[in-house]
């Protein structure tokens, strides 16, 4: 029996456990997910998954449910637009070839619908306040300790714990880094504001210099999902650095966005009051994600955290669980082979298959940011209107590749030309590190 041990239940860790044995249904192998918090539950927000990401669900038999509860494009994707007068600057449609599906969803539904599944299948035993507080490698094993003194071993730990990862930390010492934006997270029924503005199916997102707005259509296009960003610099956070989950006023939201367009203003007079206030952080590209000869893996936020500016952490995290499930996969049919390092072989695969990826957007999604804002450099000294084309042909593509790759392809060339699982490849190329 192999003991697979998942610290963290939020989107990250649920998908892994339901791709591991979605893809290892025939090893002998038990699951378990350790979440610190007393129930498994989201805040009240939503969360885009791109096409990559419905591809994924749809891979792990999930689309049907998914598509329930996700807003419905129609025949656009998104769409950029003057802060001041609403006026398009540009509209990027849904590609006339392949089938692309967008899943833009409710988070606690999206994880009421993992959590589902995962009891349905029986694909792992979900536990609760289960903090990890301390790990320690013991020969062939690791050990888990939890804040309750309660200890476990597995022969494999993920950490899908979030930024502020306990696995991390184990092995890394940083720290997360400002993502030099306050943003405000809220929902309004889209019933309240049919009549005062004609709801666009799509993604819209309202550009001014030093702060963006964007809303996209989730439940069933029952509701808006309404994020709105503000550039600050760290001076003025003042005392809210520390803090991560704080109540907003809808009156801040009023007073920061009074220039923008009615549509906006019509969007924030009927959100929720209390909308979320958020400060945004992401961490800095680690080299390595994998520890202690294999046993150890991170993913998700926990391996490579990132601002939301294009939309794909959650996508992201759950590549990793798909690839992480295809490696111990071809790891079991492996085993007949029996060799020493093959477990960490099999995470180097998993790592050297995810890490360029996960590091480029990640990189590029702190990017995006500043091309809305107008802050790139590219952008830099002009005014507005002359700011804006160069921000448009910036925007055309932007997504392309982290929407359109086939990592199903991808790891199958990377497993095929450098890497034999039972083999002993552990000396290939260091994995490159990308700063910001
Ligand atoms: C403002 C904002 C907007 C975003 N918008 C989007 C979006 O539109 N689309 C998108 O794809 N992504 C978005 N993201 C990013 C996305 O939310 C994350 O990338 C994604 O949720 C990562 O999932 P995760 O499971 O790795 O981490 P998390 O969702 O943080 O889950 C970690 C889990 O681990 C638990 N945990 C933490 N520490 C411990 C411990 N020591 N022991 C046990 N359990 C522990 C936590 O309670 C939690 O349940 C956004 C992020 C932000 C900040
Ligand atoms: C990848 O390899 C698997 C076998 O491991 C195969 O079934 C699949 O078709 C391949 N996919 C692609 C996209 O090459």
């Amino acid at each position: 029996m192999f003991r697979i041990a998942i610290i963290g239940g939020g989107l990250g860790g649920l998908f892994a456990a339901l791709s591991i044995h979605h893809h290892c249904s025939s090893g002998d192998i038990q699951i378990d997910v350790y979440e610190q918090a007393a129930q498994y539950k989201e805040i009240g927000a939503g969360v885009a998954i791109g096409p990559n990401g419905a591809k994924l669900i749809e891979k792990l038999g999930l689309l049907e449910e998914a598509w329930k509860i996700a807003g419905k494009r129609g025949k656009d994707w998104f769409s950029f637009r003057r802060y001041d007068n609403g006026a398009e600057i540009l509209t990027v449609p849904i590609p006339e070839t392949g089938r692309m599906l967008q899943l833009p969803m409710h988070r606690a539904e999206f994880l009421d619908l993992l959590v589902r599944a995962v009891v349905a299948r029986g694909a792992a035993t979900l536990h609760t306040n289960k903090q990890c507080s301390k790990l320690e490698e013991r020969g062939n094993d690791m050990s888990v300790t939890f804040a309750d003194g309660t200890t476990v071993t597995a022969d494999l730990v993920i950490g899908a714990d979030g930024i502020h990862s306990a696995v991390r930390r184990h092995y890394v010492n940083d720290n997360a880094r400002y993502g030099d934006m306050v943003v405000y997270r809220g929902l309004c029924a889209i019933s309240e504001i049919k009549d005062i503005w004609p709801v666009h199916t799509y993604a819209t997102i309202w550009m001014a210099p030093g702060k963006h707005f964007l809303t996209f259509p989730i439940c069933d296009n029952q509701v808006l999902n309404v994020v709105a960003f503000v550039s600050t610099p760290l001076e003025k956070l003042g005392q809210a650095k520390e803090s991560w989950t704080l109540a907003g006023k809808k009156s801040e939201v009023k007073e920061e966005f009074k220039e923008f367009a009615p549509a906006v203003l019509s969007i924030i007079d009927k959100m929720d009051a209390n909308p979320l206030k958020w400060i945004l952080y992401d961490r800095e590209p680690l080299a390595q994600w994998s520890f202690s000869g294999g046993k150890v893996a991170l993913l998700g936020d926990a391996a490579h955290a990132m601002c939301p500016h294009q939309g794909a952490g959650a996508g992201q995290a759950m590549e990793d669980g798909y690839i992480l499930g295809r490696a111990l996969h071809d790891y079991f049919q492996a085993l007949d082979t029996p060799q020493e390092h093959s477990l960490a072989a099999a995470m180097q695969l998993y790592q050297s298959v995810r890490h360029p990826r996960a590091v480029r957007v990640q990189t590029t999604s702190r990017q995006a940011g500043d091309v809305y804002e107008l802050q790139a450099a590219e952008v830099a000294g002009l005014n507005y209107d002359d700011a804006l084309p160069v921000a448009k042909s910036m925007l055309e593509n932007r997504m392309k590749w982290i929407w359109g790759d086939d990592i199903d392809q991808a790891y199958n060339d990377t497993r095929d030309h450098s890497f034999q699982i039972q083999g002993r490849h552990l000396d290939s190329d260091p994995v490159p590190v990308i700063s910001c």
